[in-house]
Parts: C-alpha cells; structure tokens; sequence
C-alpha cells in the first residue's frame, strides 16, 4: 500500500546529514527539521484489527523492555526554557522541549518497539529505516493503566521490522521542570548580594527517571552513545557527561532572545541512569592537580572558597584509583557540582558528578571534623562509580550491589590516602560492618543479590538502596578481601573491570576473575564457593568458641531465633588471638563443627580478630568473663575495634537471647577506663537501643545515673578542650570528644546543660561573633535548644533561614528537633510540608529527627500517617527513602498499642500505596513484636542493673 512508506526528501535528507557536522546548523535545522518532521509524519490511522499475524504485538510479559529492539547512539537536543534570573522578566517558565533520534539494532523480526517515557508530552514520532531510507507508518501508545511500567509503545503498521535492521527513532516531547529533585527538574538559591532568587535546571535519572528526561530504553544494561546538545539561555552555563565539542557553543537568536547552542562530544558507550545535564549561573575552580577537573558551586560559593578542599582532595583520590585499578579515567574532564536541591547526597553522573551543597563545600571555620569527612568519603564514593558502575555496570538492579558495595568499600582506601591520619580503615567496621550486622539479624532482611524476576517496578528498586546493599556489601568485599589477601583482590578487581569496560556484569564474572588471581597465586581458596553464601543467602551466622571443649560452631543468628528455625550454614573465615599467646593468629575456613585443641584454654580466646568477618562471636561463660575481666584491667591489650566488637556482639547477642542481658551490660563498665572512639562509639549505639526502649520509663532515672556516672571520666578527659571551644589533634579524638558531651549532657550532667547554654547565649547576644567550634556546633545547639523555649527555637530557626552554609543549616536543622515543647515540634513537623521553609529533599531527615527526640516520638508517627499520601506521592519510586522514614519513625516502637498501629497502618495501605516502604513496614512490625518481648522479658534485670550500677561509686 502506497501510503505505507513515507520517503524522506532529499532536502530533509541533506539537512539531517549536515546536523551532525555543524553545531550552529544544527540548532537552525533542529527547528526547521522539527517542523518539517512533524509535517511529515504520516496521518496516523485508527489501528486496523490485526489478521493472522503470528509476530508478537502485546506487551511483553513483565517490566522488562523485550529485548527485540535496542538502542545504540542517540542524538539529543534539550532545551530549558527557566530564566536563572528572573529581577527583569515577568513571565518564568519552568518548560522544557526537546528532541531525540535513536538508532535502533533489530534483533528480530517484529511488529512493535518497547521504550521508556514518564511525564512527558509527545509531539511527534517519527520511525525510519534507515537500510531502505524509508519513514515507516507507525501509531504509539502509553500504557497508562499500568503506571509502573513507563512503556511507549510503537506500533509498526503495515510492516514487520527485520531481524538485525537499522532503524531510527525520532521524537519530539515536551516537559516540565518541576522542584521534584526526579528526570530534569528544577532547584533555587538565594544570591546574597541581592537578596534575589536565582534558578537553575539540573537532573537526577538513577534508578528510573532518564525517562523523564527524553524517551529511552531506560535499563542498564541497554547501554548507547550519547550525543547532547543543549539550547540554553545567553549567560548560562550547560554541562553534561562529556566536554563540549572543539567547536563550543554558538549564539542564536529564537522569539528575540539570545540562546547558546552548546553541543556535547558523543559520550563512550554508557549507561541511561547516569547520565546528566545542568544549565545554571553557576562558576568553577580548576583543581591545582590536573586539567580539566573543576569544582562548581554558586558563585558565592565559590568566591569565598568553599570549594577548595573538594578541588584539593579529587585528584588525588582519583589517581590512586587509576593505580589501584589498573585503567586510567577515561574522560578529559570531570566536573563537579554543588546543588542546592539534590535527592541523594550525590550522584555518579559520569563525567559529571551531582553532590548536595553539605557534601561537597567545605567551609573553614564553620563546617565540622564530621562534615570535612563525609565530603572526602563522599567524593571518594562517587569517584569510585567511575569504574563500579560507570565504566562496568551491573547486568540488572537486583545486582546493583555491585555498584554500591563496592563504591561503600573503595571510598575507605580513597580517603586513607588523602586522609592518612583519619585511620577510616577502622571506622568502616563501626560505620558499615556494624551497622550491616544489625539490619541483616532480622528476617525481613533480604539476600545481597536478589532474583532477577523479584526486582521490576521503579519501587522494587528504589526499594534496593539501603543498608543491606550498601554497608553488607562493603563488609562481604572487605572480608574477601583479607581472606583471598589483599594483593589478590586487587588483581582480581583490575582484570575484572579490564575485560568488562563498557559492558555489564553479573556477580559470577566477579568471582571468576577473582577466582583467577587466587590460582595465579597458588593459593586453595574457592571464591565463588564462600561468597555465595553470603551474597545469595539472607543474613550471617553467630559463631560459638567454647573454651572448655574446643569445640567451634555456627548457626543462622537472628534477633527472633525462637520463631524462625534456620539451617542456613555459611562459609565462614576465621581469624583469632589467644592470651598471652604471641604465635601467628590462628586462622580457618569454618563450615561444620570443628573442635580446635588450641581453643582449650583457661585463658581468654578471641575470635574474629579486627571484625574482618561478617559474623558475630559468643562464648562459653567462662571465656567471656575472662574477656570482661581483661577489659577492666588492661583494656589496651584487646584491639580498639575488638573490644567495640565485644560491647556490640555481647549486646546484640543479648537481644537474641544467647547470653543475659548483664552481661552486655558488663561489657560498658570498663568504660571509665577507655577514652578510644570505637568502643565508646560501640557501647553508646548500642545503650541508644536501652534508650529508645526505656526512656518512657521508671528505667530511664537510674540508667541516666549510670550512664553519667560512666561518661563523667570522659568528659573531663576532654573538658579544657570543650571549655575553650577547641578540640584535640586527632580524627578519633575529635568525635570521641562529641560524645563525651553528647552523652554527658543527655544524661543531665549539669557541668555540662551549662557549658552548652552558656556558649549558645553568648552567641545568642553577640551573633556576629560565633564563639562554638564548628565540631561541637550540633550537640551544643541541640542541648541548648532542648534546655531553651521558645526564644532559643527562634533564634535557632532564624539562623538557619538566614545561613546559606549547607552544613551550619543542616546543624540548626536538627538542633530545632531537640526542643521539648510539643507545640514547636508540632509547627516544625508542618514546616516540612512547605519547600520554602524545608527543601524537600530534607523534610524526610527532619522527620526522622523529631521522632529520634522522645517528646516528638507520637508526633511524627501521627504526622507520618496523617500525611502517607503526600509523602508516597511526592517521593515514592525515587530516591528519597519512605522505607528509611518508616524505620526511623517507628524505632521506638515496643508496645501492643504501637504493633497493632503498625498493622492497622499496613492493613489501610496496600502495597501499592506503600511502594518502596513495603519491606521497611514489615521490618517495624518484627522489630516492634520483638521490642515487645524484649522489654518484657528485660525490664526490670535492666533496671536492677542499673540502679545498682549508679550506686557503686567508681
Ligand atoms: N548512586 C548513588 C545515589 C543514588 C542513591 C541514586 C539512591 C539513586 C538512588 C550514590 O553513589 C550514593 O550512593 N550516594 C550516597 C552517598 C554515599 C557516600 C553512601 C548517598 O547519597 O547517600
Ligand atoms: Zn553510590
């Protein structure tokens, strides 16, 4: 039938040949092309009832593109149409076009092409086979009734598309900038030297939002070049994953107002989610190290060198990797940028890395210890994706611990080399070992690699980004790392990302090339063997030493063991010490029981030396006592993270049931006598369990008493630091000095609530002199606000609108939680609700940040379920975590009253209304149900404990 194919002129011909030569042409014929695109489109037809044809038209079976068409180069054209500044016009519009030619790979005969398109308004599509030159009829569908699948559908009538034919796919769409932190959105400052509001675009696709950007195949393992252009706005900037072409950007005038066209280098073979694009006013400062590695920021920003130690530390970090890895980054520039309104804390983008403000400007003399090291932990992580990630990707999300474990695991050997004296080598076994361990005790936790088919809609995997993937993760690639040894690690890891570059992985081509450099080393370990049980297998095992027999075990440890009976067993390695003993570390592989004669002893056996394993260890009595009695008499000669390893297991093994809660509560007296972080840090998470239990309660009086009693010493280590604001030399030192006056001032030591009040007048009087350390800002304020009222809360909430200092906000902003008047809490709830009082990519945290107070606790979980449709509307399927405000909401959680809320709660909304949530409700409702028991069963050990423990003087 004549009007089946449509021949491309040879005008259009010669203009789309030209468009990807000139830039400037290009702009022109993009309009031109546009119009005369559109006009060619065929007249779509009412679809025609389909005859015998035995070519698969319907959906494909699941939320996975079918695989029958895809992608490899796309041509895209974006324009935003936002004035950044907006003093002299009248009319801002958040609009956005644009354009995208896709060349298409057939791999087999079919009748329809599969892609991804969320929020967007299609203007025209246009396919055309490019082997024949010929436009081909097609009509398009959205599948609106199933919202989660983002389908658009192109129809081919008339015609079947052939097995390994070369198509192209044109398509014009049109969409909004919105302030949803999702696809390509909006973001505002205020410019301080006028006061005014200044706008920018910027973009955010991980896991699922390219599709909002332009249509696309958007998975990653449908990986394509990516050639971008933007049109922008005279006096802005636009960056995207790749430099700009040697032949910049040109002006052009559209409606009377000048544009730039700048167009990108087509971009190496790459992933859709991490790709990026933003157009601000913002400015850069070089690195000193290396070409073409910049920083930005606001302007402000900049001027004032806020961005001087993420441009000092990039390079560094970044040469280290290209050693450590093997492969040189493979871009000639990376850009870096500080965003007002950012939904992660960063983003990969490659080429071009997207960070909130707090994560990457530091400011000297306002910003903390604390926040210098999540900015150096945060590049090092992003940078880390170049290669995990970037470079090799993950086959499909259910892996995406690939990504993220590895990048969680690699940032601590990045900051080690530009922050040796941090000692973060140590910090990971409190910051991600311990906190993995915790999560991974509950049988709603899930395997670090789910099944392929169990991982679908945006919200499956939104769902995935938690602490399982990202902290089990890093403990599993540490722990294979001293097992296989380090050097062969490495040569693993480089082989593995060499053969991989520019494709996708699954879990096996890992262990296989880490399986290689283990036998080039002759060496017996069987990698794949040992890491599947702790990939695929949910959980980790506690492993038993008895001292009396020899005898060595393990089993599944689970905080609710009466209920859940598991035979799951695990490939565990094992290193440990003996007193006294100066031999070698015992070390072995544990499957099955062994009795081990050298575990004999009536002197103290210590296992899982440096936490390098991913398990617990309990004793017999007797060797824990001898444990205990070691610590309280030279604590020094058990390893600092060992003996926060004996505080963490004993308590956690006390929750379980395997020993009494004394015991755990043994392991803290020694602390009058240790002044080091880990243990501190350790022992002060774990009473946070007591705490969040207890602290609506009789048990809170004497439990304050003891911990008082306890943190006193500390405090005073620290006291003529604290009372001149200034802090001692060392990493550790420094957050060991927060808790001390954390932990002192709640707990009522009145040295203390004065110190703290104290400082916060003075500078309340005097506000343009800020006499608090930047390190003790947050606990100062908090304790300040809590002992305040309503004056100290405005003075608070007016500095916080006033600063413009993302990390002294984000201090005020969670000091405002601290207060203890109910009515402020409440206001401050609602203030979450609007974005120009709290951004919303923090209203989340401050939530979180009430209900961490006891005199907000009921509130926010009002709050919480009053608002559930907002929240799951504005955030779901994204980044911003609803399971992480369920969790944190409902920490507290340990009565019958609160269980039957819960399941009320998860009886009222479906799964659908729960999306990413779902898990994390569940996880509450056994959390809860074994708070309840625990309380029961503890309750009044707990406060015989500590009353007697406050009394006994020290
Ligand atoms: N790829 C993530 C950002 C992300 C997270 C995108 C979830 C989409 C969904 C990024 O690399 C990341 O992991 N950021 C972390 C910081 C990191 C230091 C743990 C974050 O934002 O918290
Ligand atoms: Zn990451």
């Amino acid at each position: 039938m004549a009007g089946s194919k449509v021949y491309i002129s040879k005008t259009l011909a010669a203009t789309t040949v030209l468009m990807t030569f000139s830039a400037i042409i290009g702009i022109i014929t993009m309009i031109a092309v546009y119009q005369l695109e559109v006009m060619s489109l065929p007249p779509t037809k009412p679809p025609e009832p389909t005859t015998t044809e035995t070519i698969p038209t319907g959906p494909p079976p699941s939320m996975r593109l079918p695989g029958n068409v895809i992608p490899e180069s796309y041509k895209v054209f974006l324009q935003p149409y936002l004035y950044t500044e907006i003093s002299n016009v009248t009319n801002q519009t958040f609009l956005f076009t644009g354009n995208s030619t896709v060349q298409l790979r057939c791999m087999e005969k079919s009748k329809n092409i599969f892609l991804h398109s969320k929020d967007l308004v299609l203007k025209a599509i246009r396919l055309t086979d490019l082997d024949e030159n010929v436009n081909l009829e097609v009509t398009h569908h959205v599948n609106e009734s199933d919202s989660d699948s983002n389908f658009l559908e192109i129809r081919v009538e008339n015609e079947v598309l052939r097995e390994n034919g070369s198509y192209s796919l044109f398509t014009a769409f049109e969409g909004i900038l919105h302030d949803d932190l999702e696809g390509f959105y909006r973001s505002e400052y205020e410019d301080q030297a006028s006061g005014e509001k200044r706008f920018l675009a910027a973009s955010q696709m991980e896991p699922t939002d390219a599709r909002k950007v332009f249509p696309c195949f958007d998975e990653p393992a449908m990986k394509a070049y990516f050639e971008i252009t933007i049109i922008h706005r005279e006096g802005t900037t636009a960056l995207t994953n790749w430099p700009m072409t040697a032949s910049g950007s040109n002006t052009i005038i559209i409606d009377g107002e000048s544009w730039l066209v700048t167009p990108f280098a087509t971009t190496s073979k790459m992933s859709t989610y991490i790709l990026a694009i933003t157009v601000s006013d913002f400015t850069s400062q070089p690195s000193p190290h290396r070409e073409g590695i910049k920083v930005w920021a606001r302007p402000d920003a900049v001027d004032a060198k806020h961005t001087d130690y993420a441009a000092t530390i990039t390079v560094p970090i970044l040469e280290y990797y290209e050693e450590e890895f093997g492969i040189k980054y493979p871009l000639n520039k990376l850009d870096e940028i500080a965003l007002p309104d950012l939904g992660p804390g960063a983003m990969e983008n490659w080429g071009l890395i997207t960070y909130r403000e707090s994560a990457l400007l530091f400011v000297e003399g306002v910003s903390s210890e604390t926040n210098k090291e999540w900015i150096a932990t945060i590049i090092a992580h992003e940078l880390a994706h170049q290669w995990f990630g970037n470079l090799v990707t993950m086959n499909w999300w259910n892996e995406i611990w690939l990504n993220e474990g590895f990048a969680t695991y690699m940032a601590y050997k990045g900051v080690d080399k530009v922050e040796p004296s941090w000692n973060v080598k140590d910090l990971i076994v409190i910051n991600e070992v311990q906190e993995a361990l915790e999560v991974d005790a509950l049988t709603t936790s899930h395997p670090l690699c789910s099944a392929e088919e169990d991982i679908q809609t945006p919200s499956d995997i939104a769902g995935l980004f938690d602490v399982i993937t990202y902290s089990k993760g890093a403990a599993v690639l540490r722990m294979l790392s001293y097992y296989i040894g380090e050097n062969q690690f490495k040569m693993g890891i480089r082989s593995y990302l060499n053969e991989f570059k520019y494709s996708n992985v699954v879990q096996k081509d890992l262990w296989r090339h880490l399986q290689q450099a283990v036998d080039d080393a002759h060496r017996l370990e069987n990698v794949e063997d040992v890491m599947k049980s702790w990939t695929q297998q949910v959980g980790y095992p506690v492993v038993t030493v008895n001292t009396n027999d020899g005898k060595v075990y393990q089993e599944h440890f689970l905080l609710n063991k009466t209920e859940h009976m598991s035979t799951l067993q695990w490939q565990v390695p094992i290193i440990t010490v003996k007193d006294g003993s100066t031999d070698k570390p015992i070390t072995f592989l544990l499957t099955d029981e062994v009795t081990k004669s050298e575990f004999k002893s009536d002197r103290w056996v210590l296992a899982n030396v440096n936490r390098t394993g991913f398990y617990r260890v309990n004793y017999n009595k007797e060797n824990w006592q001898r444990l205990i009695q070691q610590l309280e008499t030279r604590p020094n000669e058990i390893f600092t993270i060992n003996r926060g390893q004996l505080i963490d297991d004993a308590f956690n093994l006390a929750r379980a049931k395997y020993v009494n809660v004394t015991l755990a509560l043994d392991t803290t007296k020694y602390l009058k006598n240790d002044t080091e972080y880990i243990p501190w840090q350790s022992a002060v998470h774990n009473l946070d369990y007591f705490i969040l239990m207890f602290d609506r309660s009789e048990v809170y009086g004497p439990m304050q008493a003891y911990l008082r009693k306890q943190v006193i010493p500390l405090y005073e280590y620290f006291e003529n630091y604290t009372i001149h604001s200034e802090v001692p030399e060392s990493h550790t030192a420094q957050f060991n000095q927060i808790n001390a006056i954390s932990v002192a001032c709640a707990n009522g030591f009145k040295n203390c609530t004065d110190m703290a009040s104290s400082l916060f007048n003075r500078w309340r009087e005097n506000d343009t002199y800020q006499p608090i350390h930047p390190n003790l800002k947050t606990t100062i304020y908090c304790n300040a606000i809590a002992a305040g009222g309503e004056d100290e809360w405005e003075f608070a909430w007016e500095r916080f609108q006033n600063s413009t200092v993302a990390t002294e906000r984000d201090k005020l902003r969670y000091a405002l939680s601290c207060t203890k008047q109910i009515w402020l809490l409440n206001r401050y709830l609602q203030y979450t609700l609007d974005p120009n009082k709290i951004r919303k990519m923090d209203a989340v945290s401050t939530i979180i940040y009430i209900a961490r107070n006891v005199a907000g606790q009921a509130l926010a979980w009002d709050f919480v379920r009053a608002q559930w449709n907002y929240f799951s509307q504005q955030y779901d399927g994204g980044i911003i975590a609803l399971g992480e405000l369920i969790d944190e909401v409902t920490l507290r959680f340990s009565t019958e009253y609160e269980l039957q809320q819960l399941k009320q709660f998860q009886a009222e909304h479906g799964e659908d209304s729960l999306g990413s949530a779902s898990r994390a409700l569940e996880q509450a409702i056994e959390r809860t149900e074994a708070n309840i028991k625990w309380v029961k069963e503890n309750k009044r050990t707990v406060l015989e404990w500590f009353r007697r423990e406050s009394k006994t003087a020290y």
